[in-house]
């Protein structure tokens, strides 16, 4: 293109005011061309793969980063693009929803991974593209992130969850006006809702809110537990059966979480006995009302617009080369941890 120009500018001298205007309007092209360039580098790409988005938590979790997005780009006068995908909890179907936005180009991906143990391929790819990797919710192994560079995990700690959701538990344990301990015989029954198999939350609450009472001494017997996969139909079901099994005897539903508490809470509202003490972990807004209807005796905040926030800010500062540990409370080069709280009958205030 450049050689016809020259050549044309060289016709004749009449031409010149001619081939001027082409070279100024070529030169404008190309300068529009560059501007568009630099808005296109300014628009920050970010792309989201859920696990799946029927799940009442990872929902919620969506709306915050589409509304924070949205408060974003006006408060910094930059636009951003977010591209969310919906895994339905198939591990395929995501690899291939993230090929497909890695070819179409971003700068920062969120993946929310639906087998933790399917990081290490997922992290190649998005490496050999060149984008860093925030996984959220769903915690890869430590081998998986410790080592790799551009590789972060944001979410609450599932230990700490447990815990707390004991402490719940405890406190009204001592409470002489609840009289939890309903058979009287100094044990603590309980049955055990379990979210997914293998999930880092599933494992580490069902472990730690028995743990918390245990450690003060309160000893405890497991009348049933079972895997309900975070879903409220499947925990009713549940429910249902261990009712009919333990009936009044069961003192305590722990549930992995409120979804799950909530299935409970439906068995037992429908099973017609005396009301159960139940506790949860998430505080979505349905467990929210429950508590405050009494209904969910408490549960634990999973900070979902804590999570939020701070994978934004995290890709952010990815996107522009800052330092990541600028943006956000990085512990460890890799982890962001979003405090947990205990949340009772009175409540503390919106979420
Ligand atoms: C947990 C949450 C569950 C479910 C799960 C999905 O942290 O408590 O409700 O959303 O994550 O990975
Ligand atoms: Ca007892």
């Amino acid at each position: 293109m450049s050689r016809r120009i020259r050549s044309c500018c060289s016709l004749l001298p009449l031409k010149k005011t001619a081939a001027l205007l082409l070279a100024a309007a070529l030169a404008i092209g190309t300068a529009g061309c560059t501007h568009q360039g630099a808005e296109e580098r300014e628009t920050l790409r970010i792309g989201v793969a859920l696990y799946s988005n029927e799940d009442t938590f990872i929902a919620s979790i969506a709306q915050h980063l589409e509304r924070m997005v949205q408060e974003t780009e006006v408060a910094l006068g930059r636009r951003i693009n977010l591209s969310m995908v919906d895994g339905g909890n198939n591990q395929t179907t995501q690899m291939e929803q993230i090929d497909r936005l890695l070819s179409k180009g971003c700068d920062v991906l969120l993946v929310n991974i639906v087998d933790r143990t399917a990081a290490a391929v997922l992290i190649d790819k998005a490496e050999a593209a060149g984008v860093p990797v925030i996984f959220f919710n769903r915690q890869p192994v430590a081998e998986d992130i410790d080592y790799r560079e551009g590789v972060y995990y944001v979410g609450a700690s599932a230990e700490e969850s447990g815990r707390l959701q004991g402490e719940l538990v405890l406190e009204a344990w001592r409470d002489p006006r609840i009289g939890l301990d309903r058979n009287g015989d100094g044990i603590l029954q309980y049955v055990m809702l379990e979210g997914e198999p293998g999930h880092q939350d599933s494992l580490l609450r069902t472990e730690y809110c028995i743990k918390a009472l245990t450690d003060e001494g309160v000893a405890v017997e497991k009348l049933a537990g079972d895997a309900a996969n975070w879903n409220r139909g499947q925990a009713a079901a549940r429910m249902e059966q261990w009712l009919q099994e333990f009936g009044e005897g069961i003192e305590v539903v722990f549930s992995n979480n409120d979804d799950m508490a909530l299935g409970a809470i439906d068995a037992i509202r429908e099973w017609g006995g005396p009301g159960l003490m139940v506790v949860g972990v998430d505080a979505t807004a349905p467990a929210l009302e429950a508590v405050e209807t009494g209904e969910l005796y408490g549960t634990v905040l999973n900070d979902g617009r804590g999570i939020a926030r701070a994978m934004l800010d995290l890709a952010l500062a990815l996107a522009d080369g800052r330092e990541a540990s600028e943006a956000v409370d990085l512990q460890e080069g890799h982890y962001v941890w979003l405090p947990g709280e205990k949340i009772g009958q009175e409540l503390p205030g919106p979420f």
